[in-house]
């Protein structure tokens, strides 16, 4: 219903264990984290919320130095995963969303992963950038990235381009992308997993939003936000019409 926040729904890709088990597999530590990391060293950020943590790669590495950090995720599953790396006591791991948490007086909230695009309505996107700006304290950061439309990265999520062999805890598999249609800011495309040893398939799919530099800067002004940087790669670049994603930096009101 248009202006009602709706439930959460989750991809199989967050669901299913085999598939969980994948996931650290196919999104290993890399420079976006180093990205995080700095950023809340540079803010001195000892209060920090990772919204949409998944496996908690970033999130683990954020919890050292006495800082307080909260691990938020509406997957159980993945949360299980994120439980189960050295490192994970020293995480506060919540099973909820954006507006689990309340008023925590965060220095820092981030959403990596490219989480900011599953929400597909506008007003879902408003409610959490909303219940984010009220985990905040006062001058707290928002960080965290979105794909660039006009990059139009879906173009290689085709079975040529991402055919792969992955040797998973569930045996060997063939896994890959189909597109499935593209509309304006949205895409549709299905993961395709094959279980070797049983024959099974997995079918995962999944709809990304992909909303516009212009549109996301309106959005964090709309809630309460003040857009300090928008970088268009994980060296803290500029922004151009190629660059693969949009990196926002934003600081509460
Ligand atoms: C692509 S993963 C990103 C995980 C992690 N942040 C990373 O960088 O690897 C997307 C995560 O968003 C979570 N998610 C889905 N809907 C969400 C929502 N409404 N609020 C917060 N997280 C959500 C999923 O459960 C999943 O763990």
């Amino acid at each position: 219903m248009r202006g009602e926040r709706s439930p959460v729904k989750l991809d199989l890709h967050y669901v299913d264990p085999r598939l969980v088990a994948l996931y650290d597999l196919e999104n290993a530590r890399g420079i976006d984290t180093d990205f995080y990391c700095d950023l809340a060293r540079e803010l001195d950020a000892r209060v920090i919320v990772d919204l949409g943590c998944g496996t908690g790669v970033l999130t683990r590495e954020l919890a050292t130095g006495g800082r307080r950090v909260f691990g938020v995720d509406p997957s159980e599953a993945m949360l299980a995963a994120a439980r189960g790396h050295p490192g994970a006591e020293r995480v506060e791991w919540i099973v909820g969303d954006a507006t689990t948490l309340g008023a925590v007086d965060a220095d820092l909230v981030v959403m990596t992963g490219n989480v900011a695009q599953v929400f597909l309505e506008d007003h879902d996107w408003i409610a959490a950038l909303q219940a984010i700006r009220t985990s905040l304290g006062p001058g707290g950061h928002l960080a965290f990235e979105s794909r660039n439309p006009t990059a139009r990265g879906w173009e290689n999520w085709t079975r040529d381009e991402t055919y792969e062999r992955i040797d998973s805890a569930n045996g060997p598999m063939r896994c890959w992308l189909d597109l499935v249609t593209v509309e304006p800011g949205r895409v549709v495309f299905e993961g395709h997993n094959v279980f070797e040893n049983t024959g099974e398939v997995l079918v995962a799919r999944s709809e990304l939003r992909f909303r516009s530099q212009a549109e996301i800067d309106r959005s964090l002004t709309e809630s309460g936000f003040e857009v300090q940087h928008v970088f268009g790669d994980w060296r803290r670049g500029p922004m151009r019409p190629s660059s693969p994603v949009m990196v926002f930096v934003a600081r509460r009101a």
